[in-house]
């Protein structure tokens, strides 16, 4: 039996490689963690960064690294299809939200059928939903005296923190514990586990 083995091309070989595009507003811990992860590791790479913030840190960070970026409006993600169109244009395989605090409309929930990832920094259902972001986490579940909060990666709806949750660990909150140290134990989590999560995602797709 004759067997021919096709060399791929490096064009090739490099669109085996999953698009991700990442969605930031803020500082961008995790777009870093998740760009120097796809460097190292095959499957996927970050390719594009967005913001709807031009001030956003994650911008810098992501020049930095060599990712190319855009900046958007909201009406260029919620009433007109720019973003949506970009991201066709582009290629992009899967979004990862990262910080990133407008909601997602309709047309690219349905547009990225579970494609679409986000990480909030406690164990939803709890402490989630509009005007639960960063800091704001945090004080709650220190006002409400929990014992634990943790990280909870889940699909994307089109409603805040609401899809389907693919993963969720824990840490201790203490007595003692801050929103600077509740902070320092999130970050951790969010760094060690949400490229290896989206890692597992991408490997089904
Ligand atoms: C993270 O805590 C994440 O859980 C939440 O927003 C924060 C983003 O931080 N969704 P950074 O911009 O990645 O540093």
């Amino acid at each position: 039996m004759l067997v021919i083995v096709k060399k791929l091309t490096l064009f090739e070989r490099k669109r085996m490689e999953k698009r991700i595009a990442i969605l930031a507003s803020g500082v961008g811990s995790n777009a870093v963690s998740i760009i120097k992860y796809f460097k190292e590791n095959s499957g996927a790479d970050v390719v594009l960064v967005g913001s709807n913030k031009p001030e956003a840190l994650v911008l810098k960070k992501a020049a930095d690294l060599g990712v190319p970026s855009f900046v958007f409006n909201k009406g260029a993600l919620t009433s007109r299809p720019d973003v949506l169109n970009k991201l066709l244009k582009e290629e992009i395989d899967f979004i990862v939200l990262a910080g990133f605090l407008l909601q997602i409309p309709e047309s690219i929930v349905r547009a990225f059928p579970n494609r679409i990832v986000n990480i909030h920094p406690a164990l939803l259902p709890k402490f989630g939903g509009k005007g639960m972001y960063g800091k704001h986490v945090h004080q709650a579940v220190i006002e409400a005296k929990e014992k634990e909060s943790g990280i909870t990666i889940h699909y994307v709806n089109e409603f805040y923190d609401d899809g389907a949750v693919v993963f969720q660990t824990r840490c201790s909150v203490g007595e003692n514990d801050s929103i600077t140290t509740l902070v320092e134990k999130i970050q951790a989590l969010e760094r060690k586990y949400y490229p290896l999560i989206i890692e597992k995602i991408i490997q089904k797709l």
